[in-house]
């Protein structure tokens, strides 16, 4: 957990003044991955994982930028904000999204702390840009609504750092519901707060896979689902419909046929996800989660051998209705659907088989729909 009083202690001794304090969530995704790039469907809830900002306007015409996590502290004139190829470029990217929405950012010095895990596909960056953004927002006396902070951190991301990312990860940290899913249509930013039953509990297990470097395999895989579209004849594959790849089918290529089956069965999942918790079907969704990790293992190929080991681990337990991989891939966490009784023992009998299998160490938790970004007190 983050110590908001030793976060603030250390502003002050960094930057000699006393700071706000503002956080944003990371998220799961319950279902719906690698949709959002083409204008589709997902499912994500926002955790009680944050990622935290201390910030404070320093009257210089400058914007620097600390980490608990690392060393040194970054500085960049605000008039003349550009990529330095780091993890400050989250922050920088923030100011320079906004400044490029007409909304001018004060000089301000930042420390960023949080217990987000990095890496492991629950959108640290995501949760660093949005609580930046609010946190600038507050400083520069501006307000912006979710559906704004949003885009303004969707791109710091994709214009300024450079990841091709879809809206989904700055959806669920800027947009969170308490104790919901979020039902997103990527295409129209129209959002369904989905209540989450009680009973349900979503554990995260590490694959002790690292995904921090698939930023080349995730635009690669972007490129291929756009070929597709571009062949189908339709502007994305939201767009698609199975009547039109049995018509038009024999122009893809094998590979680019496997993405648009992965992409046209996930987006029916999701409606069907949908459909499962509005009735409380717990056992539905974990069967659809579980067909949603093999659709994206075989048709999107965005697994992983050792990830594939977890989710089948997982998926083999008792006490799961559904486990998969989750996030851009190519590493990070499994996502498990298990009941809030089981929850316990489930986690230790596949974290203590997982860590048995791999040799090492790794880190699960159970996580609580409870992130909620925006300024709390020190
Ligand atoms: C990453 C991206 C998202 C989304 C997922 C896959 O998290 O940032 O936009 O594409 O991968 O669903």
């Amino acid at each position: 957990m983050t110590d908001r009083a030793a976060l603030a202690a250390r502003f002050r001794d960094l930057f000699g003044r006393a700071p706000r304090l503002f956080r944003a969530p990371g998220r799961i995704n319950i279902i719906g991955e690698h949709t959002d790039t083409s204008d589709g469907w997902v499912m994500p809830a926002a955790i009680d994982r944050h990622v935290f900002v201390a910030a404070a306007a320093n009257g210089r015409p400058d914007m620097r930028v600390a980490s608990m996590q690392f060393e040194g502290v970054r500085s960049q004139p605000t008039d003349r904000l550009a990529k330095a190829g780091d993890w400050a470029d989250y922050a920088f990217g923030v100011a320079w999204a906004l400044e490029e929405s007409g909304i001018a950012v004060p000089g301000a010095d930042l420390l960023i702390e949080g217990d987000v895990p990095v890496g492991a596909g629950i959108s640290s960056s995501a949760a660093l840009e949005v609580a930046v953004t609010h946190a600038l927002l507050a400083l520069a006396g501006d307000l912006l609504d979710a559906t704004r902070i949003t885009m303004v951190a969707h791109e710091a991301e994709s214009a300024f750092v450079g990841m091709p990312c879809g809206i989904m990860d700055q959806s669920a940290s800027a947009r969170a519901e308490p104790g919901h899913a979020l039902m997103l249509d990527c295409r129209t930013g129209a959002l369904t707060p989905l209540p989450l039953p009680d009973e349900a509990m979503f554990l995260l297990i590490d694959s002790a896979v690292e995904h921090r470097h698939a930023d080349g395999a995730y635009r690669q895989r972007r490129e291929e689902v756009e070929r597709a579209a571009a062949k189908l004849g339709v502007p994305v594959l939201r767009d698609a419909t199975e009547a039109l790849l049995a018509e038009r089918g024999h122009l893809l290529s094998p590979e680019e046929a496997r993405r648009c089956r992965h992409v046209l069965s996930e987006n029916r999942r999701v409606h069907e996800a949908a459909a499962a918790l509005e009735r409380g079907d717990l056992v539905a969704l974990g069967q659809l989660i579980n067909q949603s990790h093999a659709s994206l293992s075989r048709d999107m190929e965005v697994s992983h051998p050792q990830v594939d080991r977890l989710a089948a681990l997982a998926q083999a337990d008792p006490g799961v209705l559904g486990a998969r991989m989750m996030g851009g891939g190519f590493g990070g966490c499994v996502l498990a659907l298990t009941s809030r009784d089981a929850a316990d023992a489930v986690e230790q009998r596949i974290v203590g088989a997982w860590r048995q299998a791999i040799g090492r160490d790794v880190f699960s938790f159970q996580a609580r729909i409870t992130g909620a970004p925006g300024e709390v007190p020190v």
